[in-house]
C-alpha cells in the first residue's frame, strides 16, 4: 500500500483565479497540454447538458468535479469546489473529502467574504492550508499588508516561502527563499517562460545582473524584513492547521506554478485518518472503507445515470469488489467504478486511500453513506446544514404532482436542496443554504423532469432538527404542530419564523435539543 496520494481542493472567492490556477497546475502536472483546456472542456460539457444553463448564464461553476493526475510518483486528486457566493452544501461536503487545500487570494483584494467562509469550513476539520497570493503581475496591495491580513483575520501563523520583486508594472520576478531561485518574466507578454537563475541569498551581488538596481535594493530590504518578521516554515504546524506557508505568484503568467505543485507533493499531507463511530480509521487499515460525499444525477441527460463520488479512506479497492453501503445494509458489487482523469473518465481497476471513485448507481447510494467491506462502522462529520432559505414549491400544472415528488426526491438526494413535509398542509417546502440552489432547482425541474414549477415565500425562515424523549417531543408538538415537519429521512424538524423563534422555543423547552446541523 502506498500513501502517495495528495487529495486537495482550491478554495477562493470568485475571480481570484481558481480556474486559471487549476488549469496551470494541470499543465505543470502534465495532465493537459494546452492552456484553455479546462475552460474548453467546461464549455463542451455545458453545451452537452442543458441543465448547466445557469453556469453558462452566470459564468460560474455550480457542481464540483474531480481531476486526477500523476507526477513523479505522486497522484494528485484535485477536487473542484464551486466558488460562487451563493454556495451550497456541495461545497462543504467536498471539503470533507480532501486532506488539504490551496487558498487563492487576489493580491489586489486579499481576503474576501467567500474566502473566509470556505476557510472556516477547513478550520472545522483542521484541513491544512497553503496560501497562494495571485496576480502579482498586476498592481496589488503591499505584500506585508497581505501577509498580515491573512495572519490577523484567519488567526494563523504565516510564513513567506517566496517574494515578489515588485508588482504590476514594476514586477521583475519571484525570488524563492529556500532555493535562492529567481524566476523572471520574458517577452511582450511578461510571462514566465523558464528564465531562472540561482543565487546564494537576497544580497548575492549576482542578482544585479538580473534585476534593476532599485529592485535589488528593494528585494534585499523587503526579504530581510519578511524573514525576520514571520515564523520559519514548520511542517508540523502547517499540517496541524496552525500555520500557512504563503507563495506569491501569477497563475495567468505562470509564476509560482511548479513551486506550488512541489509544495503539495512535499508538504501536503497524504491521506489522513477519518473520524468514525468506531474511532479514527487509518488509511493503512487493510479492509476497504470509504464515504460518499457527493451524488450527481443526470450528468448525461441522454441516460438517467447517477454517479456517487466516494472518497476511499482505507484499503486497496479492486474492481468488482463487494461493499456494503450503510443505508442499504446489504452488499453491492462495484463493477464499473470510474476514475476521473483531467481529460477523461476511465474505468478503475483499483484505487488507493485518498482516491475518489465514481460509482454509477440507480439511487442506492446517498450522500453521507459509508461503504465498507465488513459493514462495521460509520464515518461521521458529513453534515446537513440547516437551510437559510425556505420556499413552498407550487406546480404550474397540477397533474404533475408525481413527477414533482420524484424530482424533489432525486434532487434532495443529490444534496441540491432539502425537502420538508409539513405535518399540516400539502405543499412541500424546500430549503437551501444559498439562493443559487433555488435557481438550479427550477432550471433542473424544467430541463430534466419537464416540470414547470414556481417558488412562493413560506412562512418560515429557518429550520432546526429536534431531538428529545418521546414525551418531550410530544409536549413540544402540542404547542407547535403547525411548525413541525419531517425531513427526507423522516426526522422531525422544527420550522421557525426566525432565529429568535428558535431561541425562544429552546428556552421554553429545555428538554428538546435544537440542532442546526445533522450528521448523516
Ligand atoms: P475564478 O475561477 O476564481 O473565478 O477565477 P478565474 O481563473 O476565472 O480568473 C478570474 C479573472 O482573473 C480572469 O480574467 C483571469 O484571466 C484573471 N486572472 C487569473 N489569474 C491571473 C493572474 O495571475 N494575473 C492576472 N492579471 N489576471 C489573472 P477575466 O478577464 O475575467 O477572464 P478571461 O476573459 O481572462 O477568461
Amino acid at each position: 500500500m502506498t500513501l502517495n496520494r495528495r487529495t486537495f481542493a482550491i478554495i477562493a472567492h470568485p475571480d481570484a483565479g481558481k480556474t486559471t490556477l487549476t488549469e496551470k497546475l494541470l499543465m505543470v502536472g502534465g495532465a493537459i497540454h494546452l492552456a484553455g483546456e479546462v475552460k474548453a472542456r467546461g464549455a463542451a460539457r455545458r453545451a452537452r447538458s442543458d441543465w448547466m444553463k445557469i453556469e453558462q448564464q452566470r459564468g460560474i461553476s455550480v457542481t464540483s468535479s474531480v481531476m486526477t493526475f500523476e507526477r513523479d510518483g505522486i497522484v494528485f486528486n484535485l477536487l473542484d469546489t464551486p466558488g460562487h457566493e451563493d454556495f451550497s452544501e456541495d461545497t462543504y461536503r467536498t471539503l470533507t473529502a480532501v486532506d488539504s487545500a490551496i487558498m487563492v487570494l487576489d493580491a489586489a483584494k486579499g481576503i474576501e467574504p467567500q474566502t473566509l467562509k470556505l476557510f472556516e469550513v477547513c478550520r472545522l476539520r483542521s484541513v491544512p492550508i497553503i496560501t497562494f497570493i495571485n496576480k502579482v503581475d498586476r498592481e496589488g496591495r503591499d505584500p506585508f499588508e497581505l501577509m498580515d491580513e491573512v495572519a490577523d483575520r484567519l488567526a494563523l501563523d504565516v510564513c513567506p516561502m517566496n517574494w515578489p520583486v515588485g508588482m504590476g508594472g514594476e514586477f521583475e520576478g519571484l525570488y524563492d527563499f529556500a532555493s535562492g531561485r529567481l524566476s523572471r518574466p520574458e517577452g511582450d507578454s511578461r510571462e514566465f517562460l523558464g528564465d531562472v537563475s540561482m543565487h546564494s541569498g537576497v544580497t548575492d551581488p549576482s542578482l544585479a545582473d538580473k534585476l534593476s538596481p532599485a529592485a535589488c535594493e528593494r528585494l534585499a530590504a523587503e526579504a530581510e524584513l519578511a524573514q525576520a518578521g514571520y515564523p520559519e516554515f514548520d511542517p508540523a504546524a502547517y499540517r496541524n492547521g496552525d500555520l500557512t506557508p504563503v507563495w506569491f505568484g501569477s497563475a495567468l503568467k505562470q509564476f509560482g506554478m511548479p513551486e506550488l505543485l512541489a509544495a503539495i507533493a512535499e508538504h501536503a499531507p497524504p491521506p489522513r485518518p477519518q473520524p468514525s463511530d468506531q474511532g479514527e480509521v487509518l488509511p493503512t487499515q487493510a479492509d476497504v472503507t470509504g464515504f460518499i460525499f457527493k451524488v450527481q444525477a443526470n450528468m448525461d441527460p441522454q441516460h438517467r445515470d447517477r454517479i456517487a463520488f466516494m472518497r476511499l479512506v482505507s484499503g486497496t479497492f479492486r474492481r468488482g469488489m463487494k461493499l456494503t453501503p450503510s443505508a442499504l445494509g446489504k452488499p453491492i458489487a462495484v463493477h464499473s467504478p470510474i476514475l476521473f482523469f483531467a481529460q477523461d473518465r476511465e474505468i478503475a481497476d483499483s484505487a488507493e486511500p485518498g482516491d475518489i471513485i465514481g460509482i454509477p448507481n440507480h439511487g442506492t447510494l446517498r450522500v453521507g453513506d459509508t461503504l465498507s467491506e465488513k459493514n462495521d462502522l460509520r464515518f461521521t462529520g458529513l453534515p446537513n446544514f440547516a437551510p437559510e432559505i425556505l420556499r413552498r414549491v407550487v406546480l404550474k400544472d397540477p397533474t404533475k404532482t408525481k413527477q414533482l415528488r420524484k424530482a424533489l426526491d432525486d434532487l434532495s438526494e443529490e444534496g441540491v436542496i432539502q425537502v420538508f413535509t409539513p405535518e399540516i398542509g400539502a405543499n412541500l417546502i424546500v430549503g437551501v443554504v444559498g439562493q443559487l440552489q433555488l435557481d438550479v432547482l427550477i432550471s433542473r425541474l424544467e430541463a430534466e423532469y419537464k416540470v414547470e414549477a414556481g417558488l412562493e415565500p413560506s412562512p418560515f425562515d429557518t429550520a432546526r432538527w429536534i431531538k428529545g424523549s418521546d414525551t418531550a417531543l410530544k409536549d413540544f408538538a402540542q404547542f407547535n404542530r403547525d411548525k413541525l415537519a419531517k425531513d427526507r429521512d423522516g426526522n422531525p424538524v422544527f420550522m421557525a419564523k426566525s432565529v429568535w423563534d428558535v431561541n425562544y422555543q429552546s428556552e421554553r423547552h429545555p428538554e428538546v435539543e435544537f440542532s442546526a446541523t445533522r450528521e448523516r
